[in-house]
């Protein structure tokens, strides 16, 4: 019997209407364009609205992956919604969209691996795909990111931003599209460089976003390229291989530290940060939605999608589309 990949057969996206800019920041905390564009490459971002929450923009995401597939709700047999800013602390915010789309059957659940969610939910639906425990799956991230953040830190409110993007997993037999090597890793030892001071169990508040990103950033750079390396390698390719580079949208500077390090071109370089800023597990599937649309990622393309964030959590995941 010929194996069976998870290929992606649709993509969505939804960004709140709300737009708001470095200038309207600079208003209440000291801060200015010059210097989020200078040391981000950020320029807006989209927040949501206080009715606005993180399964109304999943939900719009995954209905535009469904279209896009050609599938109706009731094809899906798998919801996995990565996100770090629920709905609730329960139930699942996969559930929520779940019961939205009139899913009665299959399992939904969610992930939480912060702005790495999307890529650790891609390998545990490719698993779920290629073992027949799903058919169909829908997988999204989704972040109401502001919710969390603390507005007068001027050192982590200019970078975040709010959305969602979901892409539908098939299995298929007989191609050699879909998702080709994945790789995970986490390391617990950083915690106190990016957290949230607040949860259910410590404190009964959601908390806020605190981070010490210069230290972040070094060992982001590092890691995200050694996990690139190993991913292709996995596929039996080489970084030299890879028709596009779809990163985790934390900071421009990151992006093109890494692009340099694996000597990927500029041009190959799926960047959507001055737009979005960091929508932390949205941020990848947002991007990849982003080059699709626009006619630059193309069927059989081969590409590279990374992440890094809280925990460390961190990984990669090499797709034929
Ligand atoms: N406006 C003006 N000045 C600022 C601002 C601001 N918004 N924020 C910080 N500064 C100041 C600092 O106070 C500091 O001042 P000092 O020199 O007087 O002490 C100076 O700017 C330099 O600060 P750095 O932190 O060294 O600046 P850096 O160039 O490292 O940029 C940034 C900061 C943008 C946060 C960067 O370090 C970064 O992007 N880090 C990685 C973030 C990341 O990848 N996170 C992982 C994913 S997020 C997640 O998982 C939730």
């Amino acid at each position: 019997m010929s194996e069976i990949r998870a290929v992606i057969s649709g993509v969505g996206a939804c960004l709140p209407d709300r737009v708001m800019t470095n200038a309207e920041i600079s208003a209440f905390v000291d801060t200015s364009d010059e210097w989020i564009v200078e040391r981000t490459g950020i320029r807006q971002r989209h927040i949501a609205t206080e009715t606005e929450y993180t399964s109304h923009l999943g939900e719009r995401a995954a209905r535009e992956a469904l279209d896009n597939a050609g599938l109706s709700p009731n094809d899906i047999d798998l919801i996995v919604v990565a996100t770090t800013t629920p709905d609730y602390t329960f139930p699942a915010t996969a559930t929520i969209i779940q019961n939205r789309l009139g899913v009665y059957h299959g399992a939904a659940f969610d992930i939480q691996a912060v702005c790495s969610g999307f890529i650790y939910a891609l390998k545990v639906v490719k698993n779920m795909v290629i073992t027949g425990a799903s058919k169909r799956a829908l997988v999204i991230g989704a972040e109401t990111f502001s919710r969390i953040l603390d507005w007068e830190d001027r050192t982590t409110c200019i970078l975040f931003g709010d959305g969602a993007g979901a892409m539908v997993l098939s299995g298929k037999a007989d191609t050699d599209q879909g998702i080709l090597s994945s790789f995970i890793r986490s390391d617990g030892r950083h915690k106190d460089l990016l957290h949230v001071d607040g949860g259910p169990s410590t404190t009964g508040t959601v908390g806020h976003v605190r981070m010490i990103g210069n230290q972040v950033f070094r060992y982001a750079v590092k890691d995200i390229a050694r996990a690139m390396e190993l991913c292709a390698k996995r596929a039996g390719l080489s970084i030299a291989d890879i028709d596009w580079f779809v990163p985790h949208q934390a900071n421009q500077r990151i992006l093109d530290g890494v692009a340099r390090k694996l000597k990927i071109r500029t041009q190959q370089v799926v960047s959507t940060v001055a737009e979005h800023a960091n929508t932390s597990a949205a941020s990848v599937p947002l991007a990849f939605y982003t080059a699709v649309k626009d006619g630059r990622i193309r069927k059989g393309d081969l590409v590279m999608m990374e992440a890094f964030g809280g925990g460390f959590t961190w990984g990669a995941s090499l797709v034929r589309y």
